[in-house]
């Protein structure tokens, strides 16, 4: 197994993707910490786990709650004896639909907040569990993208922007130290577009369209990459981007 006897915490463990990757992470071995705001869908993915043999621990944590952040990851590198791999695949605030030129700045500033003040949090409250024993690898998900033409996405694409200078700068910091910092890029899942939702159909044709593989990535598809890429086999990997876009962004 890829990831036996790794700790990793999984911000947003309880959504589509943190959830994807939780149980990708422990089947491949890893005991995982999820959390998030909500008990209740934190539970569920850990029950699942734990159904299918694995290990996986839960807790309430706000990851714009400075001090609840730092004293979580105290309390897991204090009992599970280390944090190997951090993930925040939290969820941002966002105001799409309106064009950037009538867009008001509070509609335009929360993803940019939201994304670039979590993950400094987190990746701070990993980063110095991680300088201590001298390796572990801290994962973000997004990238950059091409500017979309058709529809009006606010800030979100600037705050994806942002998280891949952050990766650079934390890369180049945490480099000496044994730790890496990879970005997964996609370009869109759509397993995470809710059934039945108005316009899926026309969206998942629109992500389609634009591989050059003609599928999209998967849920379990995202998992196995991110698996790998946190594991020692990817151990030459940092400041780098991981696509797993089908081909819909290219490198
Ligand atoms: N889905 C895609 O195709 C896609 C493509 C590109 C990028 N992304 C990005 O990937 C991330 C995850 O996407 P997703 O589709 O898995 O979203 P999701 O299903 O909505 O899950 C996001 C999770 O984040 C948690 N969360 C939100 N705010 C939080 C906070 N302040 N502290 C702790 N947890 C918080 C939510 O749980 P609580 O509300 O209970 O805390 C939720 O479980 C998002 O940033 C999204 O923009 C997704």
């Amino acid at each position: 197994m890829l990831l036996e006897s790794k700790n990793a915490v999984i911000y947003g463990g309880g959504g589509a993707i943190g959830g994807a990757v939780a149980r990708a992470f422990a089947r491949e071995g890893a005991r995982v910490f999820l959390a998030g705001r909500t008990r209740a869908t934190l539970e569920k993915v850990a029950d699942e786990i734990r159904s299918a043999g694995g290990m996986a621990e839960t807790a309430e944590v706000d990851a714009l709650d400075e001090q609840a952040v730092d004293e979580h990851a105290e309390a897991v590198a204090g009992e599970a004896g280390s944090i190997d791999i951090s993930f925040n695949l939290i969820t941002h605030p966002h105001a799409h639909g309106t064009p950037l030129a009538e867009m008001a700045l509070e509609d335009f500033m929360p993803a940019i907040v939201t994304a670039t003040s979590t993950t400094f949090l987190t990746s701070r409250a990993a980063a110095r569990h991680m300088i201590r024993r001298g390796s572990g690898v801290i994962l973000v998900f997004g990238g950059s993208g091409e500017p979309l033409r058709d529809y009006y996405i606010g800030g979100t694409q600037v705050a994806f922007d942002a998280l891949e200078s952050m990766r650079r700068q934390l890369s180049a910091e945490l480099g000496p130290h044994g730790v890496r910092v990879v970005t997964l890029r996609t370009g869109g899942v759509p397993d995470t577009i809710p059934e039945g939702m108005e316009g899926r159909e026309a969206i998942v044709e629109l992500i389609e369209k634009q591989t050059m593989l003609g599928r999209t990535a998967t849920l379990e598809d995202v998992g196995h990459v991110a698996a790998f890429v946190a594991s020692d086999r990817a151990r030459t990997m940092t400041a780098a981007t991981v696509n797993v876009s089908c081909g819909a962004l290219v490198d």
